[in-house]
């Protein structure tokens, strides 16, 4: 097993396979946190936890001048007991007051992981392949128990860590913090990494020198967000793909949170992650608990690169779940770039002849099939069909579809209410809002207030009674604007800072019942694009539309930055038309196909539009895609080029056997008179011949790595070329 405990020195060790994770009891029922880095046998804590008298440094026992909880790492630290840096919880009392003690009380270990439901976490298919240590720690005055939970995968580099806390005693408490993870690194000499943005830009790369003080990002817009991921990483300075040490955290949650470095005046650096505290309170009646989401902590010495394969594969194999974490994902059309809202079923059948021509699998009928939707003025709530666009209603449709040899897919956005909908005009109190208080409207529309059962109970009928009306095959899960003015006209006043985590916790239960009613159903999240591009999103939905933005070369940097945590398998990727919606840039139909195709491949553009030539060229970019998905949905991604430092960018998918792999170059802007350049793959087997379809030749693999292959001249701006490769 990977967890033990040295009796003697009340140490706790926590093994993977190249990691170590250390902590200890201190005799004053305080858990120091020894380590977290590279495999090491043990641990002097000695080394660790040096006690020294400073100034303005208070002792919690004044006949111990060096103890002060503000000078020694800490596991899960508070506030108000001399440590003055950023606490992981607080939490108050009856009577008014936030000062709390927790202190070590009991531990258990056990092989496996228990779930966290209805919270989303990482889970084990086979009891041994984890262990998990639950930490008790208990304050008798407030009657507060404290449940630190550590699982450690023992294949992977990875500690998924999480939080319970109990109300044992008589009276009310109330969590007025509760993140789900605290590190204390004795040092700080890192840059941090996080992924930042906005709409139609999410998730690019941002790294900076960690500074004395708090740096950190965080949303309160209810949501993930296209602005900031929830993830963080200390990094050392300089560190690449294959090289530095790399600490990073990914919160399994698709609410509000933060995430935060605070670099201390003894140059230490606390690194944190959770619920956002801002504006979010949790009351705990007697004998009631509360669960903070998981966070998921990867280590790796050697680089982005590692750090990547290693959430990828976590989140592929023990995150995602349903018959598509191991099935092939279907090539699709997407109607909404095609036609808007201005459609009809001839249309639809239509662009579905000329998709299943082409060898698309799946057509996604998106926005406007419902109540009398003709612009984004209305009808959110009302899910039942549109005769006037749908006459013969959608089985019809989606039967038409099934003879051309089409799946059918839905859009569906529902989480929220038009205030023109009859639902809104039956239930004007079922969003959320505030009252006496204007209600603010993102895009028309107002958000359904899913703390409250039975709006979750209605919305989930309408949307199963469709579900069951027709084929269906996919479902598009959208969610397009953030939350203002949060509360609920069904909790009471000492509740209202619950809404927000209320609604995610309801929407995971909506998730959880949606996804296993029709478990042959693919579902794919999206919020305006990637705006929810989290862990919590993909325990339920394996894959999500990874931007709104669909021009290639705004895609290079956007799936680039997305790859750093999360698998290709769930990045939908779609070739549209040029000039491209967003950006309005032309580039050529093969790169967009190129970029398309390094994620969950589909077209969103009127293919009945297509001249011959075009339609000849997306064919074979289908048959393409059909014979490499194996190697994007469950192969190891090495990325090679960052588009975020020059004019370039490559990646390579290669099969876990390393006999097959799939690697991609894009040069942005041409160069005049360009040098001649060689791309050094990665991620082969040295050992091993390849054959480089195109090029026609067998290379060794170690050449392919350590000489590289030589990039055919480009011509034009936006280029791309892409190789097959299979050992001999
Ligand atoms: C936002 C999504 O990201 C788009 O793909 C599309 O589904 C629209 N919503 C429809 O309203």
């Amino acid at each position: 097993m990977g967890i033990n405990f040295d009796e003697k020195n009340r140490i706790f060790y926590l093994h993977a396979k190249d990691t170590s994770y250390i902590l200890q009891i201190l005799s004053s029922g305080y858990l120091a946190h020894l380590y977290w880095g590279k495999r090491i046998k043990s641990i002097h804590p000695e080394e660790m936890i040096r006690l020294v008298d400073r100034p303005f440094e208070p002792n919690p026992d004044p006949r111990d001048r060096g103890f002060s909880l503000d000078t020694i790492p800490l596991e899960y630290p508070s506030y108000g007991h001399t440590d003055f840096r950023n606490p992981a919880y607080q939490i108050q009392l009856e009577n008014g007051t936030t000062i709390t003690d927790l202190r070590y009380k009991n531990y258990k270990v056990y092989n496996g992981k228990p779930g966290l439901k209805p919270l989303p976490a990482t889970y084990v298919e086979n009891v041994n392949e984890a262990s998990t240590l639950e930490i008790e720690l208990f304050d008798e005055v407030a009657g507060l128990r404290a449940v630190l939970s550590y699982t450690i995968f023992e294949e992977l580099d990875v500690i998924a860590r999480s939080v319970r806390f109990e109300n044992t005693g008589s009276k009310k408490l109330k969590i007025l913090r509760a993140l789900s993870m605290s590190v204390d690194f004795p040092r700080a000499d890192f840059e941090m990494l996080h992924l930042s943005g906005a709409w139609a830009r999410e998730r690019h790369m941002e790294r900076r020198v960690l500074k004395p003080g708090m740096q950190g990002i965080e949303s309160r817009r209810g949501a993930s967000s296209h602005q900031h991921n929830p993830f963080l990483a200390l990094i050392d300075k300089g560190a690449d793909e294959n090289h530095g040490e790399i600490f990073a955290v990914n919160l399994v949650y698709s609410g509000n949170f933060s995430a935060q470095a605070e670099v201390d005046s003894y140059s230490t650096t606390r690194l944190s992650i959770g619920i956002n505290p801002f504006d979010f309170s949790w009351l705990l009646e007697p004998g009631e608990s509360f669960q903070t989401p998981e966070a998921v902590m990867v280590y790796s010495p050697e680089g982005f690169g590692r750090m990547s394969r290693t959430f990828h594969k976590l989140y592929r194999t023990r995150l995602c779940r349903g018959v598509y974490k191991k099935k092939e994902r279907p090539v699709l059309v997407n109607n909404w770039e095609a036609t808007y809202f201005d459609f009809n079923s001839a249309k639809i059948l239509e662009l579905g002849k000329s998709a299943s021509e082409l060898g698309i699998e799946l057509l996604v009928l998106d926005d406007g099939w419902f109540g009398n939707r003709d612009t984004d003025n209305s009808s959110l709530g009302d899910w039942f069909v549109d005769r006037n666009k749908l006459p013969e209603g959608l089985d019809h449709l989606a039967r038409g579809l099934g003879n051309l040899g089409l799946k059918f897919g839905l859009w569906f956005e529902p989480e929220m209410i038009s205030p023109n909908s009859d639902l809104y005009r039956a239930h004007p109190d079922w969003c959320l809002h505030v009252p006496e208080r204007n209600r603010s409207e993102g895009r028309n529309q107002l958000i359904l207030d899913l703390s409250r059962s039975e709006v979750c109970d209605a919305v989930t009928k309408m949307i199963k009674d469709i579900l069951s009306s027709a084929p269906i095959a996919y479902v598009k899960w959208d969610m397009n604007r953030h939350m203002t003015e949060i509360g609920s006209a069904a909790l009471p006043a000492e509740r209202q800072k619950e809404t927000a985590h209320r609604y995610m916790l309801n929407l995971y239960k909506m998730l959880e019942d949606m996804t296993s009613s029709f478990p042959e159903v693919l579902f794919e999240s999206c919020s305006g694009g990637g705006g929810r591009f989290d862990p919590g999103m993909l325990y339920f939905m394996p894959q999500v539309w990874t931007s709104d933005n669909t021009d290639a070369v705004e895609r290079l940097k956007i799936q680039y930055g997305t790859s750093l945590i999360y698998p290709l398998s769930a990045m939908g990727s779609h070739v549209s038309a040029v000039p491209n919606h967003q950006v309005f840039r032309s580039t050529p139909l093969e790169t967009r196909g190129m970029v398309a195709m390094s994620g969950t491949f589909g077209y969103e553009l009127d293919l009945t539009k297509m001249s011959d030539e075009e339609k000849r060229i997306v064919k074979k970019q289908i048959e393409m895609y059909k014979e490499i998905r194996h190697l994007i949905q469950f192969g190891d991604f090495y990325r090679l080029l960052n588009p975020f430092e020059s004019n370039e960018a490559a990646w390579i998918f290669v099969s876990e056997d390393k006999t097959e792999a799939f690697a991609a170059y894009f040069s942005v802007l041409a160069i005049p008179n360009p040098p001649l350049k060689r791309l050094r793959l990665d991620g082969l087997d040295p050992e091993k011949d390849y054959r480089v379809e195109g090029i026609g030749k067998v290379f060794g693999g170690d050449e392919l790595m350590n000489s590289g292959l030589a990039i055919p001249e480009l011509q034009g701006d936006f280029q791309g070329v892409v190789w097959r490769l299979r050992s001999m």
